[in-house]
């Protein structure tokens, strides 16, 4: 097996001192190539610390982390932006969509950052809007989208380059339940082409379909519930 994520004794302190908050008190966890994690946990726990953390938007105060066999937990800034590019799609609660830009717009943005030319990046737009089923859209605006067409651009986008890992911090938590299981079963269809995937859910019913859980519990996983 090939690890994505490996990643020992990660921490993170927020603020510093007296206000100091351990949002992460030493997280071990590995995640191979074609998994399809479930992160659980009660709110405040450090679920999107670790997802912001996994998905390089923000660094370990310590520990190491090997993203698809690359340390990256000494990156700057810059290096760790260009790493986040390449190799990981993320997807947000609340869309994250450019309100001004065309779907189509929104989708191929992470290939303009990735260099790819115009002609390339429309048609492999196009093809990813096809893949979460909504390719007649790709010239409205997302206000014109419902909930679950806006979420259905979020993951074409976070697809568009092809990332080794794709990471969902509560993707169905805007959305009612009936589009929220059919959001789920897009990524059951993504995870069984063989795409690596981490939810983070408060459903159980959508965690209890992931091929593994994994329980944060006050900035720790839980072991027990891993056992
Ligand atoms: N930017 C931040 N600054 C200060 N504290 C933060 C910040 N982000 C998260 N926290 C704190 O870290 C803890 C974990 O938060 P979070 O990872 O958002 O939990 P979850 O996603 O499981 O609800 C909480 O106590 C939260 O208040
Ligand atoms: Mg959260």
């Amino acid at each position: 097996m090939t690890a994505i994520i490996e990643t020992s004794g990660l921490t993170k302190v927020f603020g510093s001192n007296g206000a100091a908050v351990h949002a992460l008190r030493g997280i071990d966890l590995r995640v191979d190539r074609g998994e399809f994690v479930a992160l659980i946990g009660p709110s405040g726990s450090g679920k999107s610390t670790l997802m912001a953390i996994l998905g390089c938007l923000d660094k370990p105060s310590a520990g190491t982390y090997a993203l698809d066999g690359r340390r990256v937990e000494n990156l700057s800034g810059r290096e760790l932006a260009e790493i986040r590019n390449e190799k990981v799609g993320f997807v947000f609660q609340q869309y994250n969509l450019l309100p001004k830009a065309s779907v189509v717009r929104n989708v191929e943005l992470p290939m303009l950052y990735a260099g790819v030319g115009r002609k390339e990046r429309r048609r492999r737009a196009q093809e990813m809007l096809e893949r979460v089923g909504i390719p007649e859209k790709a010239k409205v605006l997302p206000a014109a989208l419902s909930g679950g067409q806006r979420q259905r651009v979020a993951i074409a986008r976070a697809l568009a380059n092809q990332p080794a890992l794709l990471l969902a911090d509560e993707p169905t938590g805007a959305l009612d339940q009936k589009t929220g299981h059919e959001v789920l079963d897009l990524f059951r269809d993504l995870h069984r082409q063989g795409n690596t995937i981490i939810i983070v859910t408060h459903d159980l019913s959508i965690a209890a379909t992931a091929q593994r859980q994994v329980e944060i519990m006050d900035g720790l996983i839980n072991v027990e519930a891993a056992a």
